[in-house]
């Protein structure tokens, strides 16, 4: 619309009229007067109408909730009205009434009917402050890579091969062939990084994992970097460097979505201001089942045994005790993928690190070290049984120019979930992918 405004610059508008485009989330009446509260995807105002506008105040009655409608008024400061300023409506153009009910009636509704209508429930507030905070972890990445010179480059999402392991792959059928929806790109990214110097991506991961936690997605986003002639520590600095970076941008630029979600933001401030925690595998071990010990004595979490990967509990009592993300560092060789560089001092472990946030959010992110003998690369493909023949042209990196290189995966849902402080992982994608659920 020419003369359109949105919502969210009402304040630069004061005084004057305006035409505003969108939809009634809700409406009251209280005697002669009307309060019709509309959305715009980029916020939400309180419009009024009083008896004496006649015709206008029949055509508000006659809106039911979600109708999409172009309103005409004058925007007036009013401390009273939800978000500081109100709509004096004098025009309303009604552009689809929405008959009979409205699915999500403004109650409380079952996260499986909200899920079947998850192009519905991405309307409500939370749920689109939630998306607009997911918008600027997403932006914010782009920025921070962009500032340091990286260069954003693509990887396939159909691969012949995987990356994580076999056991959570989706199977595609291609052609005559096999095909795997990608797990993660990292290792088309350590080839651009070859031929870029810096690169990074933000792209789907696919993982048939069978778990059904709120912590796993079938399908979800990782922002993903990858460094030549980079080493373990640079590359937790870089990681570092960045998760502190999207958390100030969003502190700054989603205060008001923040505050929508009641997020607790100190906590989140705090972060900046110290840097995050380190720890070993072996003493992360000992720390957890030690801070857990009443809970594994009680048999209701298992006690770590070397070569263990965390749980939630172990994830959640590790965060709680540094209060602050912590690198968990040097994971036994055998309990992770074939591709990471042995720690030289102790070929068992290898230079890799989980970052775990605070607040009991996690592991958000998942980097390390590559390999970049091609000896090894070869040795460990054979002994985590994997076939070389996939794997030449990765093979190849090694033949041409083998050079130490590192990166990371950044799980886009997780540290969304973490900075919108919700609960489950299901709100921080539009439409999400979990075991048991396809659709919408
Ligand atoms: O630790 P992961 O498996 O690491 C990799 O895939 C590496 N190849 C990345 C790299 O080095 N380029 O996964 C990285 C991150 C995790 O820390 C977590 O935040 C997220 O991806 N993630 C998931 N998020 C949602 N649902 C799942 N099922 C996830 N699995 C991993």
């Amino acid at each position: 619309m020419r003369d359109q405004i949105y919502i969210e610059e009402i304040g630069k508008h004061v005084g004057q009229e305006v035409l505003i485009c969108g939809w009634l989330y809700n409406r009251r009446e209280k005697g002669k007067i009307q309060f019709l509260i509309i959305r715009d995807g980029t916020g939400i105002i309180q419009g009024v109408v009083t008896q004496a506008d006649g015709a206008v105040f029949e055509e508000a009655r006659a809106l039911t909730q979600e109708s999409s409608l172009q309103v005409r008024g004058t925007i007036r400061e009013d401390q009273r009205a939800p978000g500081g300023y109100e709509l004096q409506i004098k025009e309303i153009n009604r552009v689809q009434r929405v008959e009979g009910e409205y699915p999500i009636a403004l109650k409380e509704h079952g996260p499986g009917f909200l899920l079947d209508h998850r192009h519905l429930w991405i309307r409500t507030p939370r749920q689109a402050a939630i998306l607009r905070v997911r918008h600027e972890v997403m932006q914010s990445i782009r920025d921070f890579f962009d500032q340091r010179g990286f260069i954003a480059t693509e990887a396939p999402i159909l691969t012949p091969s995987a990356c994580e392991g076999t056991t959570t792959l989706f199977e595609v059928d291609y052609f005559e062939d096999k095909a795997y929806l990608s797990q993660s790109g990292q290792l088309y990214l350590e080839a651009t990084a070859m031929a870029l110097g810096k690169v990074y991506w933000i792209g789907p991961a696919f993982r048939a994992e069978r778990s059904k936690t709120r912590k796993h997605l079938t399908e979800f986003w990782m922002a993903e970097a990858e460094v030549a002639f980079c080493e373990h520590e640079e590359n937790l600095k870089l990681q570092e460097d960045l998760v502190k970076y999207v958390i100030e941008r969003a502190l700054a630029r989603r205060a008001r979505e923040l505050k929508e979600l009641e997020r607790k933001t100190e906590i989140l401030e705090s972060i900046l201001h110290e840097p995050f925690a380190r720890v070993t595998y072996e003493d992360s071990l000992k720390l957890v089942n030690e801070l857990l010990r009443e809970k594994i004595a009680a048999g209701e979490v298992e006690r770590l045994q070397w070569g263990e990967d965390f749980g939630a509990p172990h994830e959640e009592a590790l965060g709680a005790h540094f209060g602050r993300p912590v690198f968990v560092e040097f994971f036994p060789a055998k309990m992770k993928a074939f591709y990471m560089e042995p720690k030289p001092d102790n070929p068992e472990l290898v230079l890799a690190a989980d970052l775990v946030a605070s607040e009991g959010y996690g592991e958000i992110i998942g980097g390390s070290q590559r390999i970049s003998d091609i000896n090894l690369l070869r040795a460990r493909l054979r002994e985590f049984g994997l076939p070389e023949e996939p794997y030449t042209w990765y093979i190849d990196l090694r033949q041409y120019g083998g050079a130490p290189h590192a990166g990371f995966g950044l799980g886009v849902e997780r540290l969304t979930s973490w900075i919108a402080g919700i609960e489950h992982l299901r709100e921080a994608i539009p439409f999400p992918r979990m075991l048991y659920r396809l659709r919408p």
